[in-house]
C-alpha cells in the first residue's frame, strides 16, 4: 500500500509512523508512507497557503491552489494507481472500522490535513471522501491521519503478527472484545474464570461470545441495535438480561 499525506507538520509524523506495526509495516516494503508538505507547493513568493475568508469571519482558510498542486504531483508521480483522496474535516463522515477495512483494500491513500479555520469550499472537489475522526474540534489534520493509518495498515495482510487477532478484536466483529486473562490464574483474589481453564473449546467459545455479548449490551446496547443477531446470541442475551 502506498499513502500520502499532505500536511503543513510533516515532522509529527515522525515518531508514531516509525514504531511498532506501521513501522514494521515499512520496513518490510508493506507500506509506503511519504509526507508532503503543501506549502512548498504555493505559487505565492511567500509561500502563504491561508488567506482571510471572503464575506469576513474568524480566522484564516486555506487556499485551494497549493493543495491542487501537491495533488497533481502525486497523480504525475504514480500515474497508475487507483487513489482514494481523504479530506480530514469535523463535517466529514465518522470514521468506523469498517471504514478503515474499506481503505485497507485500496492500492493508494492520500490524506489531507487541513489546519486554521478549515477549507477553502472548493478543495471538496478535489477528494473522493471527507472524514471526522469524532465529534470534536482539533487544531490539525494530523493527528487523525495518524489514527485513520494505523487503523488501516494493521487490517493489511500479514502485518499483525497472529492475522486473527484483528479479526476478533472489538468493533471487527459488530460486538465489543470478550474478557481476557493471562497468568497468573489467581490475582489479589480475583480468579480467572474456571471455564477458560478446562481445555473444552466448545464450552470457552460460548462463554467468550456471551460475555462478548454482555460488555456490548452493557456498555454500548447501540452497537447490538445494529446487529442482526444470531438465534443463539437472542439466547445468551436473554440468558444475560435475567443474570
Ligand atoms: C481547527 S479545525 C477547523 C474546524 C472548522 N472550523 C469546523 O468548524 O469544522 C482545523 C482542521 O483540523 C482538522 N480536524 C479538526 N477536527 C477534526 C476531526 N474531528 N476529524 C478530522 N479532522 C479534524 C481538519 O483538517 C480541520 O480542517
Amino acid at each position: 500500500m502506498r499513502i500520502d499525506v499532505l500536511t503543513l507538520f510533516p515532522k509529527m509524523f515522525e515518531g508514531p509512523m516509525g514504531e511498532s506495526i506501521l513501522g514494521k509495516a515499512q520496513e518490510k516494503g508493506q507500506l509506503e508512507i511519504k509526507l508532503s508538505n503543501f506549502r512548498d507547493y504555493s505559487a505565492n513568493k511567500h509561500h502563504t497557503v491561508d488567506d482571510y475568508p471572503y464575506g469576513g469571519g474568524a480566522g484564516m482558510l486555506l487556499k485551494v491552489q497549493p493543495i491542487y498542486d501537491n495533488l497533481e504531483a502525486i497523480k504525475k508521480a504514480s500515474p497508475d494507481t487507483k487513489k482514494r483522496i481523504v479530506l480530514l474535516d469535523p463535517a466529514g463522515a465518522p470514521f468506523n472500522q469498517k471504514m478503515a477495512e474499506d481503505f485497507s483494500q485500496e492500492e493508494h491513500l492520500v490524506f489531507i490535513c487541513g489546519h486554521y479555520e478549515g477549507y477553502d469550499e472548493r478543495i471538496r472537489s478535489l477528494v473522493t471522501d471527507e472524514v471526522s475522526i469524532g465529534d470534536y474540534v482539533l487544531t490539525g489534520g494530523e493527528l487523525g491521519a495518524m489514527v485513520m493509518i494505523d487503523a488501516t495498515v494493521r487490517l493489511l495482510p500479514e502485518v499483525l503478527g497472529n492475522e486473527l487477532s484483528a479479526k476478533t478484536d472489538s468493533h471487527s466483529t459488530g460486538l465489543l472484545e470478550h474478557p481476557q486473562y493471562t497468568r497468573p490464574a489467581v490475582f489479589n483474589d480475583m480468579e480467572v474464570p474456571e471455564v477458560l481453564k478446562n481445555g473444552n473449546h466448545k464450552l470457552i467459545e460460548t462463554w467468550q461470545l456471551k460475555e462478548a455479548l454482555r460488555r456490548t449490551w452493557q456498555r454500548r446496547p447501540d452497537m447490538l441495535e445494529k446487529m442482526e443477531l444470531t438465534a443463539e446470541m437472542e439466547e445468551l442475551l436473554e440468558e444475560i438480561k435475567q443474570e
